[in-house]
Protein backbone atom coordinates (compact mmCIF):
# COMPACT_ATOMS: atom_id res chain seq x y z
CA UNK A 1 0.00 0.00 0.00
CA UNK A 2 2.65 2.45 -0.94
CA UNK A 3 2.14 5.83 0.41
CA UNK A 4 -2.09 6.16 1.08
CA UNK A 5 -1.72 4.02 4.08
CA UNK A 6 0.94 6.50 5.75
CA UNK A 7 -0.62 7.85 8.93
CA UNK A 8 0.21 11.81 7.31
CA UNK A 9 -1.43 11.73 3.98
CA UNK A 10 -4.41 9.28 5.84
CA UNK A 11 -4.99 12.33 8.31
CA UNK A 12 -4.53 14.63 5.16
CA UNK A 13 -6.97 12.74 3.32
CA UNK A 14 -9.70 12.65 6.03
CA UNK A 15 -9.02 16.22 7.38
CA UNK A 16 -10.30 17.13 3.43
CA UNK A 17 -13.14 14.76 3.79
CA UNK A 18 -14.19 16.69 7.17
CA UNK A 19 -14.29 19.56 5.47
CA UNK A 20 -16.07 18.47 1.92
CA UNK A 21 -18.88 16.93 4.47
CA UNK A 22 -18.54 19.90 6.64
CA UNK A 23 -19.66 22.62 4.06
CA UNK A 24 -22.20 19.82 2.67
CA UNK A 25 -23.92 19.21 6.02
CA UNK A 26 -24.04 23.45 6.98
CA UNK A 27 -26.87 22.68 4.15
CA UNK A 28 -28.86 20.72 6.14
CA UNK A 29 -28.47 22.59 9.24
CA UNK A 30 -32.48 23.86 9.38
CA UNK A 31 -33.16 19.98 9.29
CA UNK A 32 -35.94 19.77 6.65
CA UNK A 33 -37.21 16.33 6.58
CA UNK A 34 -36.91 14.16 3.72
CA UNK A 35 -33.67 16.09 2.84
CA UNK A 36 -31.63 13.14 3.41
CA UNK A 37 -28.68 15.72 3.44
CA UNK A 38 -27.96 18.29 1.21
CA UNK A 39 -29.86 18.88 -1.91
CA UNK A 40 -26.65 18.29 -4.20
CA UNK A 41 -26.63 14.73 -2.93
CA UNK A 42 -29.51 13.82 -5.69
CA UNK A 43 -28.72 14.22 -9.37
CA UNK A 44 -25.47 13.09 -9.23
CA UNK A 45 -23.70 9.82 -10.90
CA UNK A 46 -25.27 9.65 -14.04
CA UNK A 47 -26.70 5.70 -14.03
CA UNK A 48 -23.57 3.64 -15.95
CA UNK A 49 -25.33 1.10 -17.08
CA UNK A 50 -28.07 2.23 -16.30
CA UNK A 51 -31.12 1.17 -19.21
CA UNK A 52 -34.36 0.51 -18.09
CA UNK A 53 -33.91 -0.32 -14.73
CA UNK A 54 -36.53 0.35 -12.21
CA UNK A 55 -37.04 3.66 -10.50
CA UNK A 56 -39.47 2.30 -8.13
CA UNK A 57 -36.76 0.39 -6.37
CA UNK A 58 -37.92 -3.14 -7.55
CA UNK A 59 -34.49 -3.86 -9.26
CA UNK A 60 -34.33 -7.79 -10.51
CA UNK A 61 -34.81 -9.70 -7.94
CA UNK A 62 -34.52 -13.77 -8.77
CA UNK A 63 -36.70 -14.66 -5.74
CA UNK A 64 -37.67 -13.75 -2.34
CA UNK A 65 -34.70 -16.08 -1.21
CA UNK A 66 -32.49 -13.63 -3.01
CA UNK A 67 -31.41 -10.93 -0.03
CA UNK A 68 -28.30 -9.96 1.16
CA UNK A 69 -29.93 -9.54 4.90
CA UNK A 70 -31.40 -13.50 4.64
CA UNK A 71 -28.05 -14.40 3.51
CA UNK A 72 -25.99 -13.18 6.39
CA UNK A 73 -28.68 -13.75 8.87
CA UNK A 74 -26.59 -16.03 10.84
CA UNK A 75 -23.90 -13.99 11.20
CA UNK A 76 -24.90 -9.78 11.46
CA UNK A 77 -28.07 -7.34 10.57
CA UNK A 78 -27.09 -5.88 6.65
CA UNK A 79 -28.36 -2.03 7.65
CA UNK A 80 -28.56 0.59 5.60
CA UNK A 81 -28.20 4.21 5.81
CA UNK A 82 -31.53 6.27 4.72
CA UNK A 83 -33.69 9.08 4.66
CA UNK A 84 -36.92 9.24 3.66
CA UNK A 85 -36.49 9.24 -0.13
CA UNK A 86 -35.46 5.58 0.30
CA UNK A 87 -38.81 4.82 1.55
CA UNK A 88 -40.23 6.55 -1.15
CA UNK A 89 -38.63 5.70 -3.71
CA UNK A 90 -36.19 2.14 -2.63
CA UNK A 91 -38.55 0.93 -0.57
CA UNK A 92 -38.52 -2.77 -2.34
CA UNK A 93 -34.90 -2.95 -2.63
CA UNK A 94 -34.48 -2.09 1.32
CA UNK A 95 -37.43 -4.59 2.63
CA UNK A 96 -35.72 -7.24 0.33
CA UNK A 97 -31.74 -6.55 1.52
CA UNK A 98 -31.51 -4.62 4.85
CA UNK A 99 -32.80 -5.58 8.03
CA UNK A 100 -31.41 -2.83 10.42
CA UNK A 101 -31.39 0.82 9.51
CA UNK A 102 -29.83 4.18 10.68
CA UNK A 103 -31.12 7.67 10.12
CA UNK A 104 -28.51 9.01 7.16
CA UNK A 105 -29.24 12.67 8.91
CA UNK A 106 -32.42 12.75 10.48
CA UNK A 107 -31.29 12.22 14.18
CA UNK A 108 -28.52 14.49 14.07
CA UNK A 109 -28.72 17.16 16.26
CA UNK A 110 -28.98 19.96 14.01
CA UNK A 111 -32.29 18.45 11.74
CA UNK A 112 -34.08 16.54 14.74
CA UNK A 113 -33.65 19.41 17.26
CA UNK A 114 -33.08 22.81 15.50
CA UNK A 115 -33.85 25.15 18.06
CA UNK A 116 -33.89 24.96 21.52
CA UNK A 117 -36.86 23.11 23.01
CA UNK A 118 -37.63 22.42 19.62
CA UNK A 119 -37.77 19.29 17.51
CA UNK A 120 -38.42 18.48 14.37
CA UNK A 121 -39.14 14.51 14.62
CA UNK A 122 -41.03 14.15 11.42
CA UNK A 123 -38.23 12.10 9.40
CA UNK A 124 -36.87 10.38 11.73
CA UNK A 125 -40.36 9.21 13.14
CA UNK A 126 -41.18 8.19 9.88
CA UNK A 127 -38.07 6.03 9.58
CA UNK A 128 -38.51 3.99 13.30
CA UNK A 129 -42.07 3.47 12.35
CA UNK A 130 -40.93 1.60 8.96
CA UNK A 131 -38.35 -0.44 11.28
CA UNK A 132 -40.82 -1.01 13.95
CA UNK A 133 -43.45 -2.45 11.69
CA UNK A 134 -40.65 -4.16 9.44
CA UNK A 135 -39.47 -5.83 12.88
CA UNK A 136 -36.11 -3.79 12.46
CA UNK A 137 -34.10 -2.46 14.36
CA UNK A 138 -32.42 1.25 14.43
CA UNK A 139 -28.87 2.90 14.80
CA UNK A 140 -28.90 6.11 17.09
CA UNK A 141 -26.81 8.09 14.99
CA UNK A 142 -25.48 10.45 16.51
CA UNK A 143 -26.29 12.65 20.23
CA UNK A 144 -22.58 14.09 19.74
CA UNK A 145 -20.62 15.76 17.03
CA UNK A 146 -18.26 18.28 15.92
CA UNK A 147 -20.78 18.55 12.70
CA UNK A 148 -24.50 18.98 12.41
CA UNK A 149 -25.33 20.43 15.37
CA UNK A 150 -27.02 23.43 15.84
CA UNK A 151 -25.26 27.20 16.53
CA UNK A 152 -27.71 27.57 19.29
CA UNK A 153 -26.09 24.64 21.29
CA UNK A 154 -22.87 27.04 21.89
CA UNK A 155 -24.88 30.24 21.69
CA UNK A 156 -23.97 32.50 24.95
CA UNK A 157 -21.41 30.27 26.32
CA UNK A 158 -17.75 31.14 26.95
CA UNK A 159 -14.55 28.73 27.15
CA UNK A 160 -13.50 29.03 30.73
CA UNK A 161 -16.61 30.23 32.36
CA UNK A 162 -18.20 27.60 34.66
CA UNK A 163 -21.62 28.58 34.61
CA UNK A 164 -22.03 29.21 31.32
CA UNK A 165 -20.50 25.48 30.93
CA UNK A 166 -23.70 24.15 32.88
CA UNK A 167 -25.95 26.01 30.41
CA UNK A 168 -24.20 23.77 27.45
CA UNK A 169 -24.58 20.71 29.89
CA UNK A 170 -28.00 20.77 30.99
CA UNK A 171 -28.39 21.66 26.83
CA UNK A 172 -26.92 18.42 26.02
CA UNK A 173 -28.85 16.86 28.48
CA UNK A 174 -31.99 17.40 27.38
CA UNK A 175 -31.00 16.52 24.04
CA UNK A 176 -30.05 13.44 24.63
CA UNK A 177 -33.09 12.76 27.32
CA UNK A 178 -35.49 13.67 24.39
CA UNK A 179 -33.92 11.52 21.52
CA UNK A 180 -33.44 8.22 23.71
CA UNK A 181 -36.68 8.68 25.33
CA UNK A 182 -38.61 8.94 21.65
CA UNK A 183 -36.77 5.60 20.24
CA UNK A 184 -35.65 3.67 22.76
CA UNK A 185 -37.52 0.76 22.26
CA UNK A 186 -36.36 0.47 18.64
CA UNK A 187 -32.76 1.53 18.46
CA UNK A 188 -30.19 -0.81 19.58
CA UNK A 189 -27.14 1.14 19.47
CA UNK A 190 -26.36 4.48 20.56
CA UNK A 191 -23.26 6.28 18.33
CA UNK A 192 -23.58 8.30 21.68
CA UNK A 193 -20.19 10.44 20.60
CA UNK A 194 -18.81 10.50 16.51
CA UNK A 195 -15.35 11.27 15.81
CA UNK A 196 -13.74 12.70 19.25
CA UNK A 197 -10.22 11.28 18.23
CA UNK A 198 -7.85 13.55 16.48
CA UNK A 199 -6.54 12.98 13.06
CA UNK A 200 -3.51 14.29 13.86
CA UNK A 201 -0.65 11.69 15.40
CA UNK A 202 0.29 14.05 18.40
CA UNK A 203 -3.29 14.49 19.52
CA UNK A 204 -5.51 11.79 21.09
CA UNK A 205 -8.57 14.15 21.32
CA UNK A 206 -10.14 16.43 18.27
CA UNK A 207 -9.96 20.02 19.26
CA UNK A 208 -10.98 23.71 17.94
CA UNK A 209 -8.21 23.15 15.40
CA UNK A 210 -10.40 20.44 14.08
CA UNK A 211 -13.26 22.33 14.57
CA UNK A 212 -14.57 21.16 17.71
CA UNK A 213 -16.46 23.43 19.45
CA UNK A 214 -17.21 21.05 22.33
CA UNK A 215 -13.64 20.66 23.03
CA UNK A 216 -13.15 24.23 22.43
CA UNK A 217 -15.82 25.36 25.01
CA UNK A 218 -15.16 22.25 27.70
CA UNK A 219 -11.29 22.76 27.19
CA UNK A 220 -10.73 19.54 27.32
CA UNK A 221 -12.30 15.92 26.14
CA UNK A 222 -14.84 16.22 29.46
CA UNK A 223 -17.58 16.86 27.10
CA UNK A 224 -17.08 12.87 25.63
CA UNK A 225 -18.09 11.90 29.41
CA UNK A 226 -21.04 13.80 30.03
CA UNK A 227 -23.00 12.86 26.85
CA UNK A 228 -22.21 9.06 27.99
CA UNK A 229 -23.02 9.81 31.44
CA UNK A 230 -26.64 11.56 30.22
CA UNK A 231 -26.78 8.62 27.72
CA UNK A 232 -26.34 5.74 30.05
CA UNK A 233 -28.90 7.25 32.90
CA UNK A 234 -31.40 8.00 30.31
CA UNK A 235 -31.54 4.65 29.33
CA UNK A 236 -31.16 3.38 32.83
CA UNK A 237 -34.07 5.80 34.05
CA UNK A 238 -36.15 4.00 31.90
CA UNK A 239 -35.54 0.51 32.51
CA UNK A 240 -32.84 -0.86 34.69
CA UNK A 241 -29.93 -2.62 33.09
CA UNK A 242 -31.17 -1.28 29.56
CA UNK A 243 -28.12 0.44 28.67
CA UNK A 244 -26.56 -2.76 28.63
CA UNK A 245 -24.40 -2.99 25.15
CA UNK A 246 -25.83 -0.26 23.66
CA UNK A 247 -23.61 2.72 24.37
CA UNK A 248 -21.12 2.56 20.82
CA UNK A 249 -18.38 4.97 19.61
CA UNK A 250 -18.52 5.84 15.79
CA UNK A 251 -15.04 6.69 14.48
CA UNK A 252 -13.86 6.77 10.84
CA UNK A 253 -9.90 5.56 9.87
CA UNK A 254 -10.26 3.56 12.73
CA UNK A 255 -7.03 1.15 11.97
CA UNK A 256 -4.71 4.76 12.76
CA UNK A 257 -6.92 5.53 15.75
CA UNK A 258 -6.85 2.43 18.15
CA UNK A 259 -5.02 3.26 20.64
CA UNK A 260 -6.08 6.61 21.03
CA UNK A 261 -9.52 4.87 21.10
CA UNK A 262 -8.75 2.58 23.37
CA UNK A 263 -7.13 4.64 25.99
CA UNK A 264 -10.51 6.89 25.80
CA UNK A 265 -12.18 3.53 26.64
CA UNK A 266 -9.65 3.33 29.82
CA UNK A 267 -10.35 6.71 30.46
CA UNK A 268 -14.14 6.53 30.49
CA UNK A 269 -14.16 3.35 32.59
CA UNK A 270 -11.49 3.65 35.10
CA UNK A 271 -11.29 7.39 35.48
CA UNK A 272 -15.09 8.66 34.87
CA UNK A 273 -17.05 5.36 35.72
CA UNK A 274 -18.40 4.58 32.28
CA UNK A 275 -18.56 1.50 30.24
CA UNK A 276 -18.73 2.06 26.67
CA UNK A 277 -19.99 -0.99 24.91
CA UNK A 278 -18.45 -1.45 21.10
CA UNK A 279 -16.82 1.24 18.55
CA UNK A 280 -18.42 1.66 14.97
CA UNK A 281 -15.92 1.22 12.71
CA UNK A 282 -17.24 3.95 9.60
CA UNK A 283 -14.92 1.83 7.10
CA UNK A 284 -15.27 4.66 3.95
CA UNK A 285 -12.63 2.45 2.27
CA UNK A 286 -11.38 2.90 -1.26
CA UNK A 287 -10.07 0.30 -3.44
CA UNK A 288 -6.98 -0.45 -1.55
CA UNK A 289 -7.10 0.75 1.45
CA UNK A 290 -7.27 -0.10 4.75
CA UNK A 291 -5.61 -3.64 3.71
CA UNK A 292 -7.90 -6.95 5.67
CA UNK A 293 -4.97 -7.53 7.84
CA UNK A 294 -4.74 -3.81 9.30
CA UNK A 295 -8.12 -4.11 10.04
CA UNK A 296 -8.45 -8.04 11.78
CA UNK A 297 -5.70 -6.60 14.27
CA UNK A 298 -8.02 -3.71 15.11
CA UNK A 299 -10.68 -5.91 15.06
CA UNK A 300 -8.38 -8.21 17.73
CA UNK A 301 -7.31 -5.17 19.74
CA UNK A 302 -11.03 -4.31 20.44
CA UNK A 303 -11.58 -7.87 21.24
CA UNK A 304 -9.06 -8.04 23.63
CA UNK A 305 -10.45 -5.43 25.63
CA UNK A 306 -13.74 -6.85 25.74
CA UNK A 307 -15.62 -4.28 23.25
CA UNK A 308 -17.82 -5.17 20.54
CA UNK A 309 -17.43 -4.12 16.83
CA UNK A 310 -19.57 -2.86 14.39
CA UNK A 311 -18.70 -1.92 10.81
CA UNK A 312 -20.64 1.41 10.97
CA UNK A 313 -21.14 3.63 7.39
CA UNK A 314 -19.51 0.90 5.08
CA UNK A 315 -18.81 2.24 0.92
CA UNK A 316 -16.15 1.59 -1.37
CA UNK A 317 -14.64 4.96 -3.52
CA UNK A 318 -13.91 4.19 -6.79
CA UNK A 319 -11.46 7.22 -6.45
CA UNK A 320 -8.18 7.28 -5.31
CA UNK A 321 -6.99 10.89 -4.41
CA UNK A 322 -3.88 10.19 -2.61
CA UNK A 323 -2.04 8.12 -5.43
CA UNK A 324 0.70 10.86 -5.93
CA UNK A 325 1.48 11.50 -2.40
CA UNK A 326 -0.41 14.87 -1.40
CA UNK A 327 -4.32 15.26 -2.55
CA UNK A 328 -4.64 15.55 -6.04
CA UNK A 329 -8.24 15.38 -6.90
CA UNK A 330 -9.00 11.86 -9.46
CA UNK A 331 -10.13 12.76 -12.35
CA UNK A 332 -13.77 11.46 -12.81
CA UNK A 333 -13.97 8.36 -13.99
CA UNK A 334 -16.92 5.96 -15.71
CA UNK A 335 -17.81 2.89 -14.17
CA UNK A 336 -16.72 0.09 -16.33
CA UNK A 337 -17.24 -3.26 -15.63
CA UNK A 338 -13.52 -3.95 -15.23
CA UNK A 339 -14.12 -1.34 -12.66
CA UNK A 340 -17.09 -2.71 -10.98
CA UNK A 341 -15.27 -6.26 -10.75
CA UNK A 342 -12.71 -4.52 -9.07
CA UNK A 343 -14.78 -2.97 -6.60
CA UNK A 344 -17.02 -6.07 -6.14
CA UNK A 345 -13.52 -8.27 -5.48
CA UNK A 346 -12.90 -5.29 -2.35
CA UNK A 347 -16.41 -5.56 -1.42
CA UNK A 348 -15.99 -9.49 -1.36
CA UNK A 349 -12.66 -9.60 0.56
CA UNK A 350 -14.34 -7.11 2.94
CA UNK A 351 -17.31 -9.66 3.80
CA UNK A 352 -15.08 -12.52 3.75
CA UNK A 353 -13.19 -10.90 6.63
CA UNK A 354 -16.55 -9.59 8.69
CA UNK A 355 -18.28 -13.27 8.07
CA UNK A 356 -14.51 -14.63 9.92
CA UNK A 357 -15.39 -11.79 12.95
CA UNK A 358 -18.86 -12.75 13.51
CA UNK A 359 -18.83 -13.32 17.18
CA UNK A 360 -17.62 -9.86 17.43
CA UNK A 361 -19.43 -8.09 14.54
CA UNK A 362 -22.51 -6.94 15.66
CA UNK A 363 -23.90 -5.35 12.61
CA UNK A 364 -22.69 -4.04 9.14
CA UNK A 365 -24.03 -0.76 7.71
CA UNK A 366 -24.02 0.29 4.57
CA UNK A 367 -23.71 4.33 3.86
CA UNK A 368 -26.54 4.13 1.60
CA UNK A 369 -28.18 1.88 -0.81
CA UNK A 370 -27.75 3.47 -4.41
CA UNK A 371 -25.11 5.25 -5.69
CA UNK A 372 -27.22 8.37 -7.10
CA UNK A 373 -27.47 9.04 -3.42
CA UNK A 374 -24.03 8.52 -2.27
CA UNK A 375 -22.41 11.60 0.35
CA UNK A 376 -19.38 10.66 -1.42
CA UNK A 377 -20.96 12.47 -4.46
CA UNK A 378 -20.19 15.67 -2.46
CA UNK A 379 -17.20 14.75 -0.51
CA UNK A 380 -14.21 15.01 -1.11
CA UNK A 381 -14.70 16.75 -4.38
CA UNK A 382 -18.29 18.29 -4.83
CA UNK A 383 -20.21 17.12 -7.55
CA UNK A 384 -17.88 14.51 -8.46
CA UNK A 385 -20.34 11.33 -9.16
CA UNK A 386 -18.98 8.35 -7.29
CA UNK A 387 -20.07 4.04 -7.43
CA UNK A 388 -19.35 3.19 -3.88
CA UNK A 389 -22.69 1.38 -3.04
CA UNK A 390 -24.39 -2.30 -3.85
CA UNK A 391 -26.73 -0.49 -6.38
CA UNK A 392 -26.21 1.47 -9.40
CA UNK A 393 -27.62 5.35 -9.96
CA UNK A 394 -30.55 2.95 -11.91
CA UNK A 395 -31.46 1.51 -9.01
CA UNK A 396 -30.00 -2.02 -10.49
CA UNK A 397 -27.43 -4.05 -8.50
CA UNK A 398 -23.93 -3.79 -8.89
CA UNK A 399 -21.34 -6.59 -9.42
CA UNK A 400 -20.44 -6.10 -6.05
CA UNK A 401 -24.08 -7.38 -4.91
CA UNK A 402 -23.47 -10.23 -6.28
CA UNK A 403 -19.71 -10.77 -4.94
CA UNK A 404 -20.96 -10.74 -1.65
CA UNK A 405 -23.52 -13.33 -1.68
CA UNK A 406 -20.96 -15.60 -3.09
CA UNK A 407 -20.30 -17.72 -0.61
C1 LIG B 1 -22.98 12.54 6.12
C2 LIG B 1 -24.27 12.41 5.33
O1 LIG B 1 -24.18 11.24 4.55
C3 LIG B 1 -24.47 13.61 4.47
O2 LIG B 1 -25.75 13.57 3.86
C4 LIG B 1 -24.35 14.90 5.29
O3 LIG B 1 -24.42 16.01 4.42
C5 LIG B 1 -23.06 14.92 6.08
O4 LIG B 1 -22.96 13.75 6.86
N1 LIG B 1 -19.45 10.32 8.99
C6 LIG B 1 -20.63 10.26 9.67
C7 LIG B 1 -21.89 10.51 8.93
O5 LIG B 1 -20.65 9.89 10.85
O6 LIG B 1 -22.89 11.09 9.75
C8 LIG B 1 -21.68 11.37 7.72
O7 LIG B 1 -22.89 11.47 7.01
C9 LIG B 1 -20.59 10.78 6.86
C10 LIG B 1 -19.30 10.69 7.61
Amino acid sequence: MPGLGSTSLRSKHVRLIAVAYFVSAAGCSTGTPNSGGSAGESGVGGAPGGGAAAASGSADASGPSDSVAQKYAGDFPIGAAIGGWHLDNLSAILERDFNHLTCENAMKTAPIHPAEGTFDWAEADRIADYARAHGMKLTGHTLLWHQQTPAWMFAGVTAGDASSLELLKSRLKTHIEAVMDRYADVVDNWDVVNEAISDDPKKIYRDASEMSKWYELFGSEEYVYWAYRYAHDALEAKSAGSSRGKLYYNEYTVTLKVDKILTMFDWLKNARGIQVHGVGFQSHESLRWPGTSDLQSAFDKFAAAGYQVKISELDVTVYDDYSTGTFVPSPVVVLTPELEATQARRFQSLFDLYRQNKGLITSVTFWGISDDRSWLNNAPVPGRADYPLLYNAAHAPKQARGAIMNF
